[in-house]
């Protein structure tokens, strides 16, 4: 499901949110924009009342992203995130989401990491931090061995080459937070996060 939803929007947007209260508008702006889709970082301490607000609402898939630990599994989890994304491979958060039953995301960005999210069961991994790790050519590359796996890059990506990641075959989706620009939430203008969410779709309406 996670993978489908990921194949149909291509574009992640990565968020970090110092208040929940910003969650409910930021929402509203990538509904609106055309991108109902959000990875809640749990970079702050806002992220579980973030992802219980957007997880009430039935027009928009929200996953927590910067996942590190079981515990922190079971609190995006119970908070109603319906996604997991985990910057490296961690075996144990791994394992948690999937005896909840939940799809997780970890980053693999060598062949030997893919190598243990194969053997763990995935059949995809966010490719993190993809501008660093070799970019579209180095997925290009460990996409030939591994055939079936498909890839999430994300970190460093932006308007410039999302061109260039979405067209390997590959690549479900990019994730990225240039469309969700922190200063932008905290200085609640939403309207400016829904035109650059909407300037999103329509480059990658225009790719398809
Ligand atoms: C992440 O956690 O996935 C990244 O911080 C997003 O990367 P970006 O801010 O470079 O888009």
């Amino acid at each position: 499901m996670l993978l489908e939803t990921l194949a149909r929007h291509r574009v992640v947007p990565v968020v970090v949110l110092d208040r929940a209260q910003d969650a409910a508008p930021l929402a509203d702006a990538l509904v609106a924009g055309g991108l109902p889709m959000a990875e809640v970082t749990f970079r702050t301490d806002a992220a579980p009342a973030a992802i219980r607000e957007l997880a009430a609402r039935d027009d928009l898939l929200v996953g927590a992203g910067t996942v590190l630990t079981r515990a922190q599994v079971d609190e995006a989890v119970a908070a109603g995130a319906r996604f997991i994304v985990s910057p490296g491979l961690s075996r144990a958060v791994v394992e948690r989401a999937q005896e909840l039953g939940v799809p997780v995301l970890p980053g693999a960005v060598t062949a030997t990491e893919i190598q243990a999210a194969l053997e763990l069961g995935l059949d995809a991994v966010k490719f993190f931090p993809a501008g660093t790790s070799g970019g579209p050519a180095a997925i290009r590359a460990l996409a030939a061995p591994f055939g079936q796996l498909r890839f999430v890059p994300t970190g460093g990506v932006g308007p410039s080459d999302l061109a260039e990641y979405l067209a390997i075959p590959a690549v479900a989706a990019v994730g990225g937070s240039w469309m969700v620009p922190v200063s932008a939430i905290r200085s609640g203008d939403f309207a400016t996060i829904e035109r650059l969410v909407a300037q999103t779709v329509t480059t990658v309406g225009a790719l398809a």
